[in-house]
């Protein structure tokens, strides 16, 4: 029995079949897209992207590789982020001549994407694209173009399917809205 989420969950935003099909749908899209790229780097952003990375690569069809960055923003509280970022953990693997795809959970202000866009670009990739799960297009103050988008949502801050709250939930098979006064109060 699951531990009860009647005190967090306001309601099922995206249940977990229907983020399966869209999954699959953007894998398809991604597979045609690269065709025959022999260089194909997906770039997971950690630690939101993990879950949609693991189930996107199961859909993509063409050869590549993963790898993994971690950045954090400072001064972030659990609405806002402030534009400095900071690379935590950087990649292993040489991007140079490479097709970048950034696998990211959720694009809020963009300030996070913007970075990792710059400071990868700056490295000589052969391209850079970006893909996330979840767009918040109301909230953005950056500029930022998005190549594949999963689901575009109302400005609710949600969780699950990769998504935190408070660190944890990550494991959640679905994306829920979390019940207003329950962030930060985990
Ligand atoms: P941005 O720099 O404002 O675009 O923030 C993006 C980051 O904020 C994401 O990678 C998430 O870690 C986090 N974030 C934004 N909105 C949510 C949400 O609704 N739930 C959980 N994390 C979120
Ligand atoms: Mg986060």
């Amino acid at each position: 029995m699951r531990h009860s989420l009647d005190h967090l969950l306001q309601e099922v935003l995206i249940d977990e079949a229907t983020l399966r099909a869209r999954v699959e749908e953007l894998g398809e899209q991604i597979s045609n897209d690269y065709a025959g790229a022999n260089n194909l780097l997906l770039i997971c952003i950690l630690k939101g992207g993990v879950m949609f990375l693991t189930d996107l690569m199961r859909s993509i069809t063409v050869p590549h590789e993963i790898d993994f960055l971690s950045v954090s923003s400072y001064g972030k509280g659990a609405r806002m982020t402030t534009g400095s970022v900071r690379i935590d953990m950087d990649l292993k693997a040489e991007v140079i001549g490479k097709h970048v795809l950034i696998v990211e959970d959720i694009i809020d202000s963009g300030h996070t994407l913007k970075f990792v866009m710059e400071v990868m670009s700056a490295r000589q990739p052969a391209s850079v694209r970006l893909c996330t799960l979840l767009d918040k297009p109301s909230r953005r103050t950056i500029d930022i173009k998005i190549d594949y988008t999963g689901f575009a949502i109302e400005d609710k801050f949600v969780f699950g399917y990769g998504l935190d709250l408070d660190e944890k939930y990550r494991n959640l098979p679905f994306i829920g809205v979390v019940k207003p006064g329950a962030v930060g109060n985990v």
